[in-house]
C-alpha cells in the first residue's frame, strides 16, 4: 500500500467508532478528509459534527453534513484525527496543518481522541516533526526568542495565517523528553495560542495503517 492507501485505509477504519444519533468531533489534514469522505455515507445515522478548520467544515458541508458550533455542543462522545508524530504513550505532534488550537479545543470535549495515522507518524521519541507554535503575531519574534532559550530553532512559517489569524512558527531541534512539561512551557510563553504537542491530553487510541493493515493501540 502506498501512504495515500494507508491514509484511506486507517481513515475508514475509524468510522467504527462513530455512534448513530452523535455528534462527531473532526480533525484536520489529508488523512481527516479520508474519514470525512466515509463519514458522509453514515451521514444519515448521526446528528452532524463539529470541525476543528474552515478546510474541514468545508468539507462535511459540501458532503451535506452539519456542522455545529462547538459552543452548541455540550459533549462529544468522539473526536477523530490525523498526527505529524505519535509516540507508544500515544503523546503526538499535531499543526502540520496550522489547525493545532482548534484541534486542541475540539479533542479536549470529546470523551475520546481517536488518532488516525500511517505508519511513517509512529516514533519512538516526539521530535523529528518541527513543533508547530501558535502565535499572536505581535510576539513572532519575542516567542522565538523564548524558544531558543529552550533549545529549539524557531521558523516562521511564511505566507501562513491561522483561521484564528495568528502566525505559525515551526521549532526544529527540540529535544522533547518530557512532552507534557514541554508542552505547558511552551503555552505558558506570553503570545503563545497554543503549541502542537498533545501530551497533557493524548490520543485514547491510536489507529495505524501499515504494510498488513490497520492496527489499534489502546
Ligand atoms: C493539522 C494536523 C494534522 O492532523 C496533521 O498535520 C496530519 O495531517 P495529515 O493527515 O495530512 O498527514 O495536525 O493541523
Amino acid at each position: 500500500m502506498d501512504q495515500n492507501q494507508k491514509k484511506e485505509a486507517v481513515a475508514k477504519a475509524a468510522l467504527q467508532f462513530v455512534k448513530p444519533d452523535t455528534i462527531v468531533g473532526v480533525g484536520t489534514g489529508s488523512t481527516v478528509n479520508y474519514f470525512i469522505d466515509g463519514l458522509a455515507d453514515m451521514k444519515n445515522d448521526i446528528i452532524g459534527a463539529v470541525s476543528s478548520s474552515n478546510a474541514s467544515t468545508e468539507r462535511l458541508k459540501k458532503h451535506g453534513i452539519q456542522v455545529f458550533d462547538l459552543n452548541e455542543v455540550d459533549d462529544l462522545d468522539v473526536y477523530i484525527d490525523g498526527a505529524d508524530e505519535v509516540t507508544e504513550h500515544k503523546h503526538m505532534i499535531k499543526g502540520g496543518g496550522a489547525a493545532l488550537t482548534q484541534e486542541k479545543i475540539v479533542s479536549a470535549v470529546a470523551r475520546q481522541f481517536i488518532c488516525i495515522v500511517d505508519d511513517s507518524k509512529r516514533v519512538p521519541m516526539l521530535g523529528k516533526f518541527p513543533l508547530p507554535v501558535e502565535v499572536i503575531p505581535m510576539a513572532r519574534s519575542y516567542v522565538a526568542r523564548e524558544l531558543v532559550k529552550l533549545g529549539g530553532d524557531p521558523v516562521y512559517r511564511q505566507g501562513v495565517t491561522t483561521d484564528n489569524g495568528n502566525v505559525i512558527l515551526d521549532v526544529h531541534n527540540l529535544e522533547i523528553l518530557n512532552p507534557r512539561e514541554l508542552e505547558a512551557q511552551i503555552n505558558n510563553l506570553a503570545g503563545v495560542v497554543t503549541n502542537g504537542l498533545f501530551a497533557m491530553r493524548g490520543a485514547n487510541v491510536v489507529l495505524c495503517a501499515d504494510d498488513n493493515g490497520v492496527n489499534q493501540y489502546d
